[in-house]
């Protein structure tokens, strides 16, 4: 564990950047340090690594001074990924992810080899190795700074505003892929972002720190969303955090109904015999969904999807979460949305309003399980 311990960081100038700081940093989690600009996050970062030394206060790791510590061996436990990557432009992608192997003393072809497992790690084709940092996307770059931070199997990873660079679609990817390799590799990470969604959907903890280097909550992310400590937290999380925290309740509750679901070309008809539903989800002969029959539209012959209402994206039931089954509700004019199971068949149907009652059922049984056992209860829609 990472003990922050009454850190405070004045630089010579008088800034104060970092004040009075104390928080513990779990292992094997991610922890995310999150807040806006020249808060601190940098500052506090690099205090971990000691690329800063504290002006008060200290930092202990598994209960030792950083201070008594060698520097170097501090820092080759701790690899660092930073914003654009910050590769080596002049070595080829292989030999940017070998560095650290290499001034350990590795041999060329063991680190050489090691940095081709990770690639596959990281989510980079093999054919990649031979280029150099200019040869690749921006996303691609990150995943090499991943990587390279990874090579000699440092227990924490320090990540400053890593994927900020890269646009919405790529990023997202990369968080996927982080959570991901947390999942299998089990790394301390402290992790910096201005993305107050970045850090809701990345942390096991989140510290929200307030311009002046002050911590203004540390907790685990659905509780931020439940009781943000404070106005300027409950700004800082933004207007719809009420929707937001839905990511954080299971679906594996919702009452889903069957009857009202049918298969192409077997002859029911909606209203007529779906009991409370007006509309009848027509599936394919696999069971997949293909859109809603309005009342009195016959499904006897082939269906002509055009002529079906949309069911907007369906949720995977018990995996997904409220969210994600209110959004799909919300996307169908019926109002009903659509669950499936893993492999994309139809699981059943549940009305808007029966997710309402489990959302208020939700709420009244204080059921947001991040909330008291953190990302382990993270569901994933
Ligand atoms: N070397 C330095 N000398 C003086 N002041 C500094 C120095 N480095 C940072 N600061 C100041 O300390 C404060 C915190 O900076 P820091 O880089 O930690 O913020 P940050 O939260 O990482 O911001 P950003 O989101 O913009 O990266 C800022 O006011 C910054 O101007
Ligand atoms: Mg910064």
């Amino acid at each position: 564990m990472i003990r922050i311990d009454g850190v405070t960081k004045r630089y010579p100038d008088g800034t104060v950047a970092v004040d009075r700081l104390s928080l513990d940093i779990p292992d094997g989690a991610i922890t995310v340090f999150v807040g806006p600009s020249g808060c601190g996050k940098t500052t506090t970062l690099r205090m971990i690594n000691r690329m800063v030394e504290p002006s008060e206060g200290r930092i202990l790791i598994d209960g030792e001074d950083s201070r008594r510590q060698p520097v170097n061996t501090l820092r080759r436990s701790m690899g660092y990924v930073i914003q654009n990557a910050g590769l080596f432009q002049h070595r080829t992608i292989v030999d940017n992810i070998a560095t650290v192997p290499r001034l350990l003393g590795w041999s060329k072809e063991k680190a050489r080899s090691r940095a081709r497992e990770l690639m596959e790690r990281v989510g980079l084709d093999g054919s990649l190795a031979k280029r150099y940092p200019y040869q690749l996307s921006g996303g691609q770059q990150q995943r090499v700074g991943v990587a390279r931070a990874l090579a000699a199997d440092p227990p924490v990873l320090l990540m400053d505003e890593p994927f900020s660079a890269v646009d919405p679609v790529v990023r997202k990817g990369l968080q996927d892929e982080l959570l991901r390799i947390q999942a299998e590799l089990g790394k301390t990470i402290v992790f910096v972002t201005h993305d107050i969604d970045e850090a809701v959907k990345l942390g096991t903890m989140v510290a929200v720190m307030r311009t002046g280097g002050r911590l203004a909550q540390y907790a685990p992310p659905a509780e931020l969303l439940s009781d943000p400590a404070d106005a300027f937290v409950e700004d800082f999380l933004g207007a719809d955090r009420g929707i937001r925290r839905l990511s954080f309740f299971p679906s594996a509750e919702l009452e889903l109904l069957t009857g009202p679901v049918a298969a192409a070309g077997t002859g029911r008809t909606a209203a007529r015999d779906t009991g409370d539903a007006p509309y009848l989800l027509v599936t394919d002969a696999d069971g997949r969904p293909l859109g809603w029959a309005e009342p009195g539209l016959p499904t006897d012959g082939p269906v002509d999807p055009g002529r079906l209402l949309p069911c907007g994206r369906p949720f995977v039931a018990g995996q997904d979460s409220l969210r994600a089954a209110l959004d799909c509700a919300v996307l169908s004019p019926t109002g009903w949305a659509v669950a499936v199971d893993g492999s994309g068949r139809v699981a059943g149907v549940v009305s808007q309003q029966a997710i309402g009652e489990a959302i208020r059922a939700a709420h009244a049984g204080g059921r947001s399980d991040g909330a008291d056992t953190g990302a382990s209860a993270k569901v994933a829609g």
